[in-house]
């Protein structure tokens, strides 16, 4: 597909629902007593994945546009599924669904798309197995499609080595059918969503530094989740602000949770124009409006504890960095090699594509910003990150882009090209 370039961005954009909370408000609302309804839902495909999966399991889910609602069945109320559990795309349907499916009487099989049938399932297969989970990768290569058989799981108390939200959340879900408490501690803090949502439906959740503990059998009570805007989404707003000569735009709706808000902190860092306004609290996460103004950006270093809190901006800070003054450094990111691209490889063939001088390293990139840049053809590698980040580039680029396989956005940000071309001043 063209991509579009811009002399000049106005206006505001109201940005669609956080996906990481989309997937946990139907995952804990299924396994809860009562309904949960759910508005300002993403309508992303992999949130959808996330909602046929608890219908195959037997819970009734009403799709309204952004108003879904979940008839829960209690912690042991779903049923065996007729045939496969199919994930799509989504590393997080496939990683936290995996935790309940560990703790339930029946046989199941989880698949998914090519991409999810490589992205790695040891890393959840190790710590269920120590509860006593009975797991299977059926072609033997640690990935689904992975077949799950009852068992009875025990608590345990896990080191985990990578700081990943779905490794902890998938964990702390199996937690909820274990005989004893069960615990995770992480090298650096991960998104926490799971410990935020699943106490607002009852659990019992205990949270200290980087460890996070839960304790077995709640009773979990469906209630109204409102979806705060996803910073992740937000981020190529941000992005096309800051990039773009004469702009000033309003971000609407973006939810800026602690562990989710390093691209914030990144921005300034690099010396973008931000203002926080109308911060409130929506569903027990914190939110504001963002007023966004063209900056010029100068480089900056990207690593340590702060990765967990902007893993999936990396492609679009990679892209800021290469029109900024000077160089930036992104360090400690080995698990972007992990995400529905190789992001390492996948940021950097894009970016010299367009003529930036970019050095791939085995954690992250160097990014000496500054050289001319052009227009080209990009390809998105099916990464509906890569996709958006760099329809954010094309937009400042001396020559017309393309991408190859733009649609991809579509799995967590279907109206991401009329959300962007509508601040395009004509
Ligand atoms: C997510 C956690 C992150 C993130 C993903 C969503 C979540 O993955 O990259 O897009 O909802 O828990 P990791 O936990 O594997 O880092």
């Amino acid at each position: 597909m063209e991509l579009k370039r811009a002399k000049k961005l106005n206006g505001s954009v109201s940005i669609p629902g956080d996906k990481s909370i989309s997937h946990r408000a139907i995952m804990f609302g299924a396994i809860s007593q009562g309904t949960t309804e759910v508005t300002n839902f993403l309508q992303g495909a992999d949130c959808l994945s996330t909602i046929s999966c608890f219908q195959k399991m037997g819970i009734e889910i009403e799709n309204n546009s952004d108003r879904v609602i979940v008839h829960g069945k209690g912690l042991r109320g779903l049923s065996q599924p007729s045939s496969p559990l199919d994930v799509g795309n989504s590393g997080t349907t496939a990683r936290l669904i995996s935790g309940i499916l560990s703790g339930q009487s029946f046989v199941s099989t989880l698949d998914g798309d090519a991409s999810i049938r490589q992205r790695p399932m040891k890393r959840i297969i190790t710590p269920l197995s120590m509860m006593g989970a009975d797991i299977t990768s059926k072609k033997g290569n640690n990935c689904v499609p992975l077949e799950f058989h009852p068992s009875t799981l025990k608590g345990i108390r896990y080191n985990s080595p990578v700081a990943s939200a779905q490794v902890k959340s998938c964990i702390l879900l199996a937690g909820l059918y274990a005989e004893s408490g069960t615990s995770v501690t992480e090298p650096v803090c991960s998104r926490n969503h799971t410990e935020l949502m699943l106490k607002a439906f009852g659990a019992k959740i205990i949270s200290g530094g980087t460890t996070t503990g839960v304790l077995p059998s709640p009773k979990l009570q469906g209630m109204e989740i409102q979806v705060p805007g996803d910073i992740s989404s937000a981020a190529y707003f941000i992005a096309a602000g800051l990039l773009t000569p004469n702009t000033e735009i309003l971000i609407k709706n973006v939810g800026i949770n602690p562990t989710r808000d390093g691209i914030l902190k990144a921005a300034y860092a690099m010396g973008g124009d931000i203002e926080k306004e109308n911060v409130r609290t929506v569903s027990g996460e914190p939110v504001c409006d963002l007023l966004v103004r063209s900056s010029q950006l100068h480089g900056t270093e990207i690593g340590g504890s702060l990765i967990p809190t902007l893993i999936d901006e990396i492609p679009i800070l990679a892209v800021m960095a290469a029109f900024a003054k000077g160089t930036t450094i992104i360090k400690d990111a080995e698990e972007l090699k992990v995400k529905e691209s190789n992001r390492i490889d996948t940021v950097a063939i894009n970016l010299m594509r367009m003529g930036a001088d970019v050095t791939a390293t085995e954690d992250g990139m160097i990014i000496k910003g500054g050289k001319p840049l052009h227009g080209t053809g990009f390809d998105s590698y099916l990464d509906h990150r890569i996709a958006m980040s760099f329809a954010v580039a094309a937009l400042v680029l001396d020559t017309p882009s393309s991408m190859k396989n733009g649609e991809c956005v579509n799995i967590s940000y279907p109206t991401f090209y009329q959300d962007l071309y509508g601040l395009i001043d004509k």
